[in-house]
C-alpha cells in the first residue's frame, strides 16, 4: 500500500482476512535451457468458506499456484497470505490433495488416514474418533483396516481426502483430484466433496480440466489464460445448491458452461 499510514486506526472490529491472498504473484522457473515464465502477476482471492476453481489450459500454471499457496514452492515476485498470515512453508491449516493420493502401501487404511496426526506427534484416542468418523464420511468405515492396494482407484482418492481433513485444516488446495478415476466415480466424489464442503463450509481452491466439474462445485471460477498464467476471468456461480446431476441440464448450467468453454475454443 502506498501513501501514508492513517493518523487514527478505526476501532471496532475490522474486516475478517481473506482465508487465502494471492497478491501480484508470478514465479519463472530457472532450467538448464533458460528461464520459464510460468505464472504472470497473478492476483486473486478467497474469502472464507468460499469454493474457489482454477480452469486454465495444461501447462498454464495451475499446479504452480496451488504449489505456492502449500508453502512448497517460493513465488519470484509478489506474496501470499493465508488469514493474513504470509506464507513461508508448509503449514497445519493448509490441507493438500493431488491427482493421486499417495498412500502408504504398508499401512492400513486408517494408519494412513492417522498419517497427519502422527507427524506431528498427536496419535491420541480422540485423532483415532476422528479418522473413524471421517472414513464414515467418505463411506469407508468398513475399510478401515484394509490395506491400500486392497482398494479400487476411487476408494484410494476417498482416503485422501479423509486425511486431507484429518487436522482440520482451514484451506483446502485440490490439484485435479479426480482426473486419474473414470467418469462414474467421477462424478460420484464431485458430488460427495460437494456434500463435505456444505457440511464443513471449508475455504477450497480447487483444480480441473472439467468445466461441467468446476460450474458443479463451485460459487466463482478463475479462468487462467495460456503460459504465462494470468487470471483473464472471474466468474461467479450463481446456482442454488445442493447441485445435483440433474442440475447438469439445467439452462442456467449448460450457459455457464458455454460462456466458459468459449475461452477455450481457439
Ligand atoms: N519444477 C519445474 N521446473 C521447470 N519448469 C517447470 C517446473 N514445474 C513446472 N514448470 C513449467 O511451468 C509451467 C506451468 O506448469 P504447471 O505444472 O504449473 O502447469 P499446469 O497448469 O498445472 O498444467 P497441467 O494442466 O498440465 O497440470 C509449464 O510450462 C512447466 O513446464
Ligand atoms: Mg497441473
Amino acid at each position: 500500500m502506498s501513501g501514508p499510514a492513517p493518523a487514527v486506526l478505526h476501532t471496532g472490529h475490522a474486516a475478517a482476512p481473506a482465508m487465502l491472498h494471492v497478491d501480484h504473484v508470478s514465479v519463472t522457473y530457472k532450467t538448464r535451457r533458460g528461464a520459464i515464465d510460468a505464472v504472470s502477476d497473478v492476483t486473486l482471492t478467497i474469502a472464507d468458506g468460499e469454493f474457489v476453481t482454477i480452469l486454465g489450459p495444461s501447462g498454464c500454471g495451475k499446479s504452480t499456484l496451488l504449489k505456492l499457496a502449500a508453502g512448497l514452492l517460493q513465488p519470484s515476485r509478489g506474496h501470499l497470505d493465508v488469514a493474513g498470515q504470509r506464507i513461508s512453508g508448509p503449514s497445519r491449516d493448509i490441507g493438500v490433495a493431488f491427482q493421486k493420493p499417495t498412500l502408504l502401501p504398508w499401512r492400513t487404511v486408517l494408519d494412513n488416514v492417522l498419517l497427519p496426526s502422527e507427524t506431528v506427534g498427536l496419535i491420541t484416542p480422540e485423532a483415532i474418533e476422528r479418522a473413524r468418523a471421517l472414513l464414515k464420511v467418505v463411506g469407508l468405515a468398513d475399510f478401515a483396516d484394509n490395506y491400500p492396494n486392497e482398494l479400487s482407484g476411487g476408494m484410494q482418492q476417498r482416503v485422501g481426502l479423509a486425511r486431507m481433513l484429518q487436522r482440520d485444516p482451514k484451506l483446502l488446495l485440490m490439484d485435479e483430484p479426480f482426473a486419474a478415476l473414470d467418469a462414474m466415480t467421477r462424478e460420484a466424489l464431485t458430488l460427495e466433496l460437494q456434500r463435505i464442503w456444505m457440511r464443513d463450509r471449508k475455504s477450497v481452491l480447487f483444480i480441473t480440466h472439467s468445466i461441467p466439474e468446476a460450474v458443479l462445485l463451485s460459487d466463482r471460477v478463475l479462468v487462467m489464460s495460456a503460459r504465462p498464467g494470468r487470471v483473464v476471468e472471474d466468474f461467479a456461480v450463481d446456482l442454488p445448491r445442493p447441485r445435483t446431476l440433474e442440475t447438469l441440464t439445467e439452462p442456467a448450467f449448460v450457459a455457464a458452461t458455454q460462456h466458459l468453454r468459449r475461452h477455450f475454443i481457439s
